[in-house]
């Protein structure tokens, strides 16, 4: 599927392009040494740089043109989500940065079912992604969910900043009583940050259970069902020769998904962590078509920032310096949405008709303007794509590599970052490991 997904990919992009100037254009990449030109200001969080959504959610200001590239992250907003409609979802090419009007972003294949929201990934797909699109800096997120099943499937709720600070619950579908637990400051990979917590009644995909994740500037809980499972304070994490709290720290979006970690191309350790290679002829496939996980109610309550925190408004986060800390932050009433997928943070307004700059249709195309994203472009159930769904995957093994070395065979790839993080419970790996598939 993978490789089919590249074709179909390209040859939407070699379509949709065929009006733009630079029609064999690869975005630049760009990793915290190197940084975006200006004319691609934005790097995303696959680590390629564009404008429009390369700009928002996940655009790493320390490794884009310049610390306002990125467009200003909408503040916490405290509230519940229930699944009635997906009117306030949007597609990851059609949301220009107005959370008020989109809280969410996704990509995949997500079906609304009694109330409740599924991510879906139907077989030989790469999954479904649901971004919030309201930042949390600070704040208890919780949510009912019931994990996927199966050997290979990993679902994730987790918070994720800009600049890779990380928080994660995530489920292998292959050991239903238990949910591991992660987080990272930086994107900086520690192999003992990881854990696990057996769940009450054992059976993570047949019972609801409530996760939460607690963070303050002080000390992150994992609560399940109401009691604490693990905490971490900030004090713990004091780095002595950096000097610094090497804390989640920095205003982050809740996430959830679902992918293939145990697709058979990819890493031989990361099919491992996921109990082993995929079965894409599974019960749950053959019954429904997919695999899937269940979201119910979502809630959100905001804490306050912290306490010496330059507050100047209520409209955006932004960063005002490049370390990366809290004290990065500042909160203003900098707006967040963009004129046109050919607009960045360091011109807003581009492409909107009310300015000089009436015309973007010579300096965007897809490539560069909406970063490929998880989700099985050209793959979708009922699309007219035709057989996709149904075809083998074809791609040879080691195209589809977690972000630990450049076997990915593109050489300069995104993943091979000083920031890369290897294969196990890094959410951030694996969606850079399947664009950089995607985009070979
Ligand atoms: C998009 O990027 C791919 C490689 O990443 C390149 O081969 C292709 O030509 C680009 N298409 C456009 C329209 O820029
Ligand atoms: C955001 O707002 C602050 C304070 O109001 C201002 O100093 C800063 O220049 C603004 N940044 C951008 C990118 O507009
Ligand atoms: C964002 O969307 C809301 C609701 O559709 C609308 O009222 C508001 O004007 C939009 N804001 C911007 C800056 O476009
Ligand atoms: C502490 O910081 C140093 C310097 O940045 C780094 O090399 C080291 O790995 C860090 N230690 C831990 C435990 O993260
Ligand atoms: C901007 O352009 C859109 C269509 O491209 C049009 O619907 C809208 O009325 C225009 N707005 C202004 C202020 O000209
Ligand atoms: C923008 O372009 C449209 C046609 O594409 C035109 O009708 C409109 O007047 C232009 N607006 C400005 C401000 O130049
Ligand atoms: C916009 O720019 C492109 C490329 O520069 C050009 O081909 C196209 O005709 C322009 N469209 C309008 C409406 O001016
Ligand atoms: C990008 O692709 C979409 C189809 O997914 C198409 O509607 C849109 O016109 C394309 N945009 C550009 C700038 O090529």
């Amino acid at each position: 599927m993978l490789r089919l997904a590249s074709t179909l990919l390209f040859a939407y992009l070699a379509t949709s392009a065929a009006a733009a100037d630079d029609e064999d254009f690869t975005p630049p990449d760009c990793s915290l040494d190197k940084h975006c030109p200006e004319k691609y200001p934005c790097c995303s969080v696959y680590g390629q740089c564009g404008t429009g959504a390369y700009c928002l959610g996940g655009c790493d200001p320390l490794m884009s043109y310049s610390l306002d590239s990125c467009a200003p992250m909408p503040v916490c907003q405290s509230t519940t989500y229930k699944w009635d409609n997906l009117d306030k979802a949007a597609k990851n090419n059609e949301y220009l940065g107005n959370a008020t009007e989109s809280d969410w972003v996704y990509s995949g294949f997500p079906e609304l079912e009694d109330g409740n929201l599924l991510l879906t990934m139907p077989k030989n797909s790469v999954g479904s992604l649901f971004a919030n699109n309201h930042y949390v800096w600070y704040g208890k997120i919780g949510a009912d969910i019931k994990s996927s099943r199966g050997q290979g499937v990993v679902t994730a709720f987790i918070l994720l900043s800009d600049t890779k600070d990380e928080i994660d619950y995530e489920w292998v579908g292959s050991d239903l009583s238990e949910v591991q637990t992660n987080w990272y400051f930086q994107g900086i990979l520690d192999y003992t940050n990881g854990d696990s917590s057996k769940v009450n009644k054992g059976n993570t995909f047949e019972e609801w259970h409530h996760y939460e994740l607690d963070w303050s500037p002080e000390e992150l809980k994992w609560v399940i069902d109401g009691k604490v499972v693990r905490t971490l304070t900030k004090e713990s994490t004091f780095n002595e020769s950096s000097n610094r709290y090497e804390y989640p720290q920095t205003p982050s979006r809740m996430q959830m998904s679902l992918w293939p970690a145990g697709q058979a191309s990819n890493a031989q350790g990361t099919i491992e962590w996921a109990g082993g290679e995929i079965d894409w002829d599974a019960q749950d496939i053959q019954e429904r078509g997919y695999y899937y996980a269940t979201v119910g109610e979502v809630s959100v309550e905001c804490y306050d920032p912290p306490s010496g925190t330059n507050v100047v408004g209520d409209v955006s986060y932004d960063f005002k310096d490049d370390a990366g800390l809290d004290s990065s932050v500042e909160i203003t009433n900098n707006k967040t949405v963009l004129a046109s997928l050919a607009a960045t943070g360091l011109d807003m307004d581009y492409g909107s008709n009310s300015t000089g700059d009436n015309n973007s249709t010579g300096t965007t195309n897809n490539n560069t303007s909406v970063p490929p994203n998880l989700g099985g472009t050209g793959n979708e159930p009922g699309s007219s794509t035709g057989s996709g769904g149904d075809t083998a995957s074809t791609n040879p093994p080691g195209s589809f590599n977690q972000g630990i070395d450049d076997s990915s065979g593109d050489g300069d790839n995104a993943a091979a970052s000083p920031n890369e993080r290897a294969l196990k419970g890094s959410f951030f790996a694996v969606l850079v490991a399947i664009v950089v598939l995607i985009t070979m």
